[in-house]
């Protein structure tokens, strides 16, 4: 299955998708794109070192969403994607995007869905005072964070953690969820049309570290 990432800032989960292709983790898929929509970010940069073909598709460039959306439509089905995976890519997309690709497109946010959608999910957390956080693959749809959810994984809230002790623990933690997630679209073991989605086999994160308790 062929993979399109889609970046806007740094590119750590970029990265750790890219190491586990390259570690043969990602089974079927494969990457063979990273758009970024910011000229210059961390994960354009990744893609180059990785020898993946990267694009540009600049907002502000862009008048509208719709426009935007068609742009970087063309360029994903220029490298004929299949799976489309936002890897903190801070646009709204429009149905063009979706459409193009019905559910095949997905996010990793940094917070327990549904609490704490939009920006800084992990300091909305750490504010609210709860006791566990954690990150979502989810698919996408035209809200905030609101698709269907494919996997979690949780992570404690320690006493003494401040917004960057908490975000790298989550962090951590998406690097190992979203591979396994793309790995598991691209086997055809995630089923569901719904809100109700199920992932067969292992994805080793905590959810299936809570069914065996
Ligand atoms: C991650 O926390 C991701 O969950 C969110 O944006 C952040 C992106 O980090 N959507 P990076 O660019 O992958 O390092």
């Amino acid at each position: 299955m062929k993979v399109g990432l889609l970046a806007s800032g740094g590119g750590s989960n970029v990265q750790a998708l890219l190491d586990a292709g390259a570690r043969g983790d990602l089974g079927p898929a494969r990457i063979v794109v990273i758009g970024a929509n910011v000229p210059g970010c961390g994960a354009l940069d990744r893609a180059k070192i990785a020898g993946i073909p990267s694009f540009i598709v600049d907002h502000k460039r862009h008048g509208s969403r719709l426009d935007f959306d068609r742009a970087v439509v063309a360029e994903l089905r220029a490298h004929e994607v299949e799976l489309v995976v936002l890897a903190g890519f801070m646009r709204l997309l429009t149905p063009e995007l979706l459409g193009a690709f019905p559910r095949r497109v997905i996010n990793i946010h940094p917070a327990l869905l549904p609490a704490f959608p939009g920006l800084h999910g992990q300091s909305q957390a750490l504010r609210y005072g709860v006791k566990i956080a954690g990150c979502t693959v989810h698919f996408v749809d035209e809200g905030t964070d609101s698709g269907p959810i494919i996997a979690q994984s949780a992570v404690p809230v320690l006493d003494d953690d401040d917004d960057e002790r908490l975000q790298l623990r989550i962090l951590a933690e998406e690097h190992r969820l979203l591979p396994r997630v793309v790995r598991a679209i691209a086997e055809g073991r995630v089923t569901g049309d719904g809100r109700r989605v199920s992932v067969t086999g292992s994805l080793d994160d905590s959810t299936t570290r809570l069914r065996s308790l």
